[in-house]
């Protein structure tokens, strides 16, 4: 079932897959790694085995260890790391134009790496590819918030919403969607062990790395009340499912502004436990 396959001739029977394995089933016989048929069920499926053989001796799942990237001498530096981290920026304008397909595929399978509660690995990606269609939602958003505002329906804590909808009506500022060409929508089963936190850390990971390539990106905090509370048939309309929990929101596209600088913030809040 695992397909746990250990070339003999490139394993020096280190021991490093068995050390490493968080569910402790593989085992060194004979000098070389192996797991108990009857243990394979406890598998979370995370390939570390795969990752962390020094010489690539290690297959799981049918996986080719030389389909991986080479992490040695790759790893991007701390001080760029910490520029994209504290440089990041909430991206409120945006080009009238749309990201090519391929990036997009590329950011939602680089986000799809996150890490998840057990290694679930659920977390569904609902895309708004192109700026017409985003376009169509914010004019059904906009309609059916517009409604409630004049039915009075806003929930309590929530007619602020109008404010939102009479600026769009007046002069096209859009607060919900902030001129975004792109939105994602990161959902997951209700039945797995973590999944908005999935969700969210996804979402983290997509963030960064769209910023890391110049793409714009900005949580939708509006948009998901939206969607869970307001306007709950619009996440039907956009084929989220209905045992899915909508962990969040974010609209993406090109930024029409740049940031020269990092903002300062004040240190971190910090309690060491005596
Ligand atoms: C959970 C969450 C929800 C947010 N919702 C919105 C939103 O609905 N609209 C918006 O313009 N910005 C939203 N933001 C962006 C924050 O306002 C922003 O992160 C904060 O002002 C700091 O700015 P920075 O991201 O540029 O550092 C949200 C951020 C988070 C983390």
């Amino acid at each position: 079932m695992l397909d746990f396959i250990v070339n003999k001739q490139a394993c020096t029977g280190c021991g490093q897959c068995a050390d490493d394995c968080p569910a402790s089933i593989i085992a060194m016989d004979d000098g070389y790694p192996g797991i108990d048929p009857e243990k394979e069920a406890s598998c979370y499926k995370c390939q570390h085995c795969l990752a962390i053989c020094p010489t690539g001796a290690v297959s799981i799942l049918g996986l080719d260890p030389e389909e991986s990237d080479q992490l040695t001498g790759n790893m991007p530096d701390a001080g760029q790391m910490e520029t994209l981290l504290r440089g990041r920026r909430s991206v409120r304008h945006y080009k009238e134009e749309n990201l090519e397909p391929e990036l997009l595929v590329r950011l939602l399978d680089v986000a799809c790496h996150a890490p998840s509660g057990m290694n679930a690995r659920q977390v569904r990606f609902t895309v708004v590819d192109d700026r017409e269609k985003l376009a169509k939602l914010r004019d059904e958003v906009m309609t059916g918030l517009g409604r409630m505002a004049r039915e009075g329906a806003l929930p309590k804590g929530r007619e602020f919403f109008a404010d939102f909808v009479r600026m769009w009506e007046e002069d096209r500022t859009d607060v919900l969607f902030r001129g975004a060409p792109h939105l994602v929508i990161a959902s997951a089963p209700n039945n797995i062990a973590t999944p908005i936190e999935d969700c969210l850390i996804a979402l983290s990971y997509f963030e960064l790395f769209a910023q890391s390539l110049g793409i714009g990106t900005v949580w939708e905090g509006l948009v998901n009340w939206v969607l869970n509370e307001l306007l709950p048939e619009t996440r039907k309309r956009l084929g989220i499912p209905d045992n899915h929990v909508i962990g969040f929101a974010m609209a993406f596209g090109r930024p029409a502004v740049s940031y020269s600088r990092t903002t300062q913030h004040a240190p971190a809040n910090i309690y060491f436990v005596s």
